[in-house]
């Protein structure tokens, strides 16, 4: 039982997905301004999470971490990705909801 339930709480994301989060993020420069649990430049990984915990947002969380957005948390902006996949844009807003496991 303690298995399943283990199973059940990751099943959230597949261990691939989190592995191609974690690349994307680190490849992208995220981690120059955002870490997983203390606020830098910018909201921590896990704030994030918090914020929009039970909302379904991932794609319009996704579209800000492409096109920039300011003035959602503090005074400074998180910088537009243009060249970013959206595919990679979905997988990282994913990951980051998901509290960045
Ligand atoms: C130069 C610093 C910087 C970099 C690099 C950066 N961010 Fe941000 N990010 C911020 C700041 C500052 C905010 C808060 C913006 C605001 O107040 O609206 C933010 C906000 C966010 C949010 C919350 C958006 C929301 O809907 O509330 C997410 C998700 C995010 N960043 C993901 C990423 C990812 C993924 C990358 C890499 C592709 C990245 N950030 C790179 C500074 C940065």
């Amino acid at each position: 039982m303690l298995l399943m339930s283990t199973t059940l709480v990751q099943a959230q994301m597949k261990p691939a997905d989190v592995t191609a989060a974690k690349s994307a993020f680190s490849d992208n420069g995220c981690a120059n301004c955002h870490d997983a649990s203390l606020r830098g430049v910018g909201p921590a990984l896990k704030e994030i999470a918090a914020r929009y915990k039970g909302k379904k947002v991932s794609a319009e969380v996704a579209k800000r971490i492409i096109e920039g957005c300011e003035g959602r948390w503090g005074q400074m902006a998180h910088p537009p990705y243009a060249g970013l996949d959206p595919t990679d844009a979905a997988l990282l807003a994913r990951w980051i909801l998901a509290g960045a496991p």
